[in-house]
């Protein structure tokens, strides 16, 4: 029997999920379909039902559904519960599982592609949009020494570490309170590369050997070039965590994790 799963957004084309997943199950020798299916803005609740109902065992959801697939779910985790949105969907004998594996992709990209152990590591965080919102309670759990959310609002970015009171070292500010300290991993989590083709000035200085990671994707990206000039030793795109993402969501189906790196060559070459 072919299990099924799929991807949900509007637009859907552009979506890597359906290679990313092919790819894992072909791996594991699983029997999988997974397919992308796209929904209009006031049906998506129907046509995840309806998915269900045929026999889909899963799905994952892009924009711009993740806060609706969140009210869907009739039980969601704790860090989709923080993040607010839910990528992923497990539908089970005890109803829909509504799950954020973005911020663990992240996790599992730094420390097991890349080699970064976040323990007590200084993070700068910038931006406090959506993108933040879903990585940061899974940042908290790898215990760095602290994590610094900067925003161009600043409210946004206070609002965040408000919710996250207690999980712990977490401060927030406006982008110049980042300045002239010196951090081990700078994560750009803004849309303003993809907008304007710059990256927010906020005046960090890279520790040696820091780490630059752009949720963004693209070979060299505004916010790459701007932290190999502040000192980066390492700077990368977010295509790692896509496939983390990924990866985290086939393990909440099925119970073993893919192996990533393989699927993230096959990407680059796309
Ligand atoms: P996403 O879901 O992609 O995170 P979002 O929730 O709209 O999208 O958040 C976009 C983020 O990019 C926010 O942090 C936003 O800053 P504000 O909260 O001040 O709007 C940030 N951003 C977008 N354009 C920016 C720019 N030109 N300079 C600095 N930050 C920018």
């Amino acid at each position: 029997m072919t299990d099924r799963y799929a991807v949900i957004g509007n637009p859907i084309a552009q979506s890597k999920s359906p290679l990313l997943h092919t790819a894992f199950a072909r791996q594991f020798g699983h029997d999988v379909r997974y397919d992308a299916i796209l929904a209009q803005p006031e049906a998506f609740r129907e046509t995840v039902l309806a998915f269900r109902a045929a026999g889909g065992r899963g799905m994952n959801v892009t924009a711009p559904f993740k806060l609706e697939a969140a009210d869907l779910a009739d039980t969601l985790t704790e860090r989709a519960r923080v993040a607010g949105a839910v990528n992923t969907l497990a539908f089970g004998p005890e109803g829909i599982l509504g799950d954020n594996t973005d911020g663990i992709g992240l996790v599992g990209d730094i420390q097991d592609r890349l080699g970064v152990a976040l323990a007590g590591r200084r993070v700068l965080v910038i931006g406090a949009g959506g993108a933040t919102r879903g990585i940061l309670l899974p940042l908290l759990q790898t215990r760095p020494a602290g994590i610094l959310v900067v925003n161009r609002t600043a409210a946004r970015a206070r609002a965040l570490a408000d919710a996250l009171a207690g999980q712990g070292s977490l401060e927030a500010g406006p982008l110049d309170a980042a300045g002239g300290r010196e951090y081990d991993v700078v994560i750009h989590a803004t849309s303003a590369g993809l907008n304007q083709g710059e990256a927010p000035a906020v005046d960090y200085r890279m520790a040696a050997g820091g780490l630059a990671y752009d949720l963004s994707y693209g070979e060299d990206t505004p916010f790459m070039r701007q932290a190999r000039a502040r000192g980066a030793a390492r700077t990368v795109d977010g295509l790692g965590m896509l496939v983390g993402q990924a990866a985290e969501s086939y393990r909440i189906w099925r119970g073993v994790l893919p192996d990533v790196r393989p699927v993230l060559e096959q990407l680059k070459l796309a």
